[in-house]
């Protein structure tokens, strides 16, 4: 766990500086009685008296908790405040805000849960809005439309999820709550962080003492002693490195860099396909080339060919060879704009015979998934294949990038290829699925007929394959 140590300013000098009717939070106390009580990282939160308080923390940590409860401890003590100016109304307001509405449903029920049902004097269920003795209003609001969050100021902010929130609800709509006169404007903001976007840099105001204002902590799930450790070890198992150091570490990872690590620890000498195979295409454009991936049971890749240049219709021919060739059982084209008419011909092609196509749908987060997985089997080598230049190449130069927006990007770095990859992603996702089928309630495939007498299979020519084959 990290936060930032120092001494702890004077709430009344540096936090509330412009706010007259703040007192230092330490020493008020709440008449709110909850059954929580918080573990050591999170009590590290609940003691801190800054304005503006950020934990970055993986998952299960136990942020939303602490941030709720941290919630109705200030908004009941600030309604206990004696001398708040009688002209603002509601007496205490505060908003919980999340990336999207189904992200704040879960805390909308644990608020309710949580709150003594005799300091309740309302609740509309179509606001997710809770009234407290008091004068007190607690609102759920999303960030999806920054617009609509207006019109208020705030004695507490408390978001949710906060590296998920665009940084211009931040900035715009939802820092300026935090502007009003008699009102305390104090921040509780918690998340796992997702890259080095604003949410980073609002957490580095926390770690830098000339900003005593802030105060920022990052802790891992593994910091919440009620999570079982062979919980985080099976998470390790499941995830790559960089997912496991964002999302469970807590750790904000860096934008850019290597997708794919322990490319060269999978590369094996040439060797023969074992069980089923399963061929993953990427169709060239004028500029790109096509790649075919052929992947055997075992995770190995054994045939790969790549070209560009030439007509749809030799494409074809070429592909269809090389399915021929590798024996596939199992085919994922990609589809997209132009892989659609295309994949299409090839359906046509394979018609009749005991090969199954499985289209993949190239989208934002199928892409993202289809890469995750391989970059996982990479690290944990679960994937061979022989020395390729092309295709290690391509593996080696992958990266992320994250847009403006703090989306994250996977691609080739600009003016190189990504097609092996792409090929590579879409037959281990073939792979996978073939896998989960055969051991299915259904299992094996269908249209078991016209492929020919299987019995012997022979593999000798499919060293030429090794070779990348270029056509320019
Ligand atoms: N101090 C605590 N004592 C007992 N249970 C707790 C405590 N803190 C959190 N929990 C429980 O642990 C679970 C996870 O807590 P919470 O939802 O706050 O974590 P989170 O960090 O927001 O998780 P996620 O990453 O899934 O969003 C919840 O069921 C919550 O009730
Ligand atoms: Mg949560």
């Amino acid at each position: 766990m990290n936060s930032k140590a120092r001494a702890v300013p004077n709430t009344q000098e540096s936090a509330s500086s412009s706010k007259p009717s703040k007192k230092p939070r330490r020493q008020q106390h709440s008449q709110l009685s909850l059954d929580y009580r918080p573990h050591p990282g999170q009590q590290l939160f609940h003691d801190r008296p800054e304005r503006f308080r950020i934990i970055a923390a993986g998952a299960r940590f136990g942020k939303d908790t602490a941030c709720l409860m941290e919630l109705l401890r200030l908004v009941t003590t600030a309604a206990a405040e004696p001398d708040r100016p009688a002209t603002i109304i509601p007496r205490v307001h505060a908003w919980i805000v999340g990336p999207t509405y189904p992200l704040l449903s879960e805390p909308w029920r644990v608020l309710k849960r949580t709150i003594p049902p005799s300091l309740i004097v309302a609740t509309n269920e179509t606001k997710m809005s809770i009234e407290l003795v008091g004068d007190i209003l607690i609102e759920c609001r999303s960030a999806e439309h920054p617009e609509t969050l207006v019109g208020s100021g705030l004695d507490v902010l408390c978001l949710l999820e906060f590296a998920l929130i665009p940084e211009q609800a931040w900035t715009t709509s939802l820092r300026p709550r935090l502007a009003s006169y008699g009102r305390w404007g104090l921040l509780i903001a918690s998340g796992t962080p997702k890259g080095r976007n604003w949410a980073h840099r609002l957490y580095l105001a926390g770690q830098n003492p000339d900003q005593p204002d802030y105060w920022s902590m990052q802790a891992a799930t593994w910091d919440n002693p009620l999570i079982d450790p062979a919980e985080i070890e099976s998470m390790r198992d499941t995830m790559t490195s960089r997912a496991f150091a964002q999302e469970v570490a807590g750790e904000f990872v860096t934008d850019d860099g290597a997708v794919f690590r322990g490319v060269r620890g999978c590369i094996v000498p040439p060797r023969e396909p074992r069980g089923s195979v399963t061929v993953g295409v990427d169709w060239g454009t004028r500029r790109d080339r096509t790649a075919l991936c052929a992947l055997d049971e075992n995770g190995h890749l054994f045939a790969f060919e790549s070209f560009r240049r030439i007509p749809w219709s030799q494409i074809l021919d070429r592909v269809v060879s090389f399915i021929e060739a590798t024996r596939a059982e199992l085919v994922v084209p990609e589809i997209n704009s132009i892989g659609d008419p295309v994949t299409q011909d090839l359906e046509s092609r394979l018609a009749g015979r005991a090969i199954r196509i499985e289209p993949f749908l190239t989208t934002a987060t199928t892409k993202r998934q289809a890469i995750d997985r391989l970059a996982l089997a990479i690290e944990q080598r679960r994937v061979s294949y022989p020395d390729i230049p092309q295709l290690v190449n391509e593996l080696e130069i992958y990266e992320y990038s994250q847009s403006p927006a703090g989306n994250v990007r996977f691609s080739a770095p600009s003016g190189q290829h990504d097609d092996a990859v792409m090929s590579f992603a879409f037959a281990l996702h073939g792979s996978v699925l073939h896998a989960r089928d055969a051991s299915g309630p259904s299992g094996g495939y269908v249209d078991a007929v016209g492929y020919g007498d299987d019995g012997g299979r022979s593999y000798e020519n499919l060293g030429n394959f090794w070779v990348e084959r270029s056509s320019y």
